[in-house]
């Protein structure tokens, strides 16, 4: 792996790769929205349905140092439901990294749903080193999760908004729960709503050599933004063809 920018580099260790995902030293004071995506360079971010055949080695490597500096995984229950969710598992280098810096070695999932239906392989609870979160609104979606008994004995929940869960809320409660760091792994109906509430502060893209066509979707689901959300490139990597842009939101949204 070799990186672009801010300043290029040959042959990045490991290490190396760790401190290139590094978050700003200010988000420690406050929730901190990461989202983490892959799509073909024309745009679609899924392949028969989803996103594994548009990956490669060195994407696996950064998606896991990308968890590995997060203190929460937030991701939609479409996700999990269409790529089969398991726990979090991180090798042992990035788990002593973790723990060096006072993490626990993985962090947890936390899965958001509206309907409370999550649909999950039992390994996803049964298997979780961290105690899996489900994230839920008051109404049919609570009363959903609390009926599901893998839930109520494996999981936590929390319950953020009416109908609809208030992401705002739901990050707070998530940093003020010692989950300052989130990292969101869509999908593109998450992500707009997170956009859209303007909680995002900076987008992992990968631009995999793929071109797909067809009616995939893209990064961020549903109308046109307008006007658009203006990024900078803070960093970009390149392995096999393949392109890892750091992109932050601009600090006038
Ligand atoms: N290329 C990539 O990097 C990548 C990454 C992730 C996903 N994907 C692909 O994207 C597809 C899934 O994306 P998707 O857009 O259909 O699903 P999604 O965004 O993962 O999940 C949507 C679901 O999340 C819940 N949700 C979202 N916003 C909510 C809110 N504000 N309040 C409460 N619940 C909320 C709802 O769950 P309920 O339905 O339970 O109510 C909603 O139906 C899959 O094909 C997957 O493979 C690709």
């Amino acid at each position: 792996m070799r990186s672009l920018l801010p300043r290029p580099a040959d042959d990045m260790a490991g290490v190396d790769v760790v401190a290139a995902y590094a978050p700003p030293a200010w988000t420690r004071r406050g929730p901190f929205v990461r989202c983490t995506m892959i799509s073909s360079v024309d745009g679609a971010v899924t392949l028969h349905g989803r996103s594994g055949g548009l990956g490669g080695p060195a994407d696996r490597l950064v998606f896991q140092v990308l968890r590995s500096w997060a203190d929460v995984v937030v991701v939609g229950a479409g996700t999990a439901r269409a790529e089969g969710y398991g726990p979090v598992r991180l090798d042992d280098e990035l788990r002593a990294v973790r723990i060096a810096r006072g993490q626990p070695p993985v962090p947890p999932i936390a899965v958001v749903t509206r309907s409370g239906t999550l649909d999950l392989g039992p390994a996803f609870f049964t298997e979780a080193e961290a105690r899996p979160i489900v994230v839920t609104a008051a109404g049919a979606g609570e009363s959903a999760v609390r009926c599901d008994r893998r839930v109520s004995a494996l999981a936590d929940v929390l319950v953020a908004g009416e109908g609809t869960v208030d992401l705002d809320a739901a990050f707070g409660r998530l940093a003020g729960d010692g989950h300052p760091s989130v990292l969101l792994e869509g999908g593109p109906g998450l992500n707009a709503d997170v956009v859209r509430a303007g909680l995002l502060d900076e987008l992992c893209l990968t631009v995999s050599p793929r071109l797909v066509a067809g009616g995939g979707a893209r990064v961020v689901a549903g109308p046109e933004l307008d006007p658009p959300l203006s990024m900078e490139v803070v960093g970009l990597l390149e392995a096999d063809g393949f392109l890892f842009f750091r992109l932050a939101v601009s600090a006038e949204r």
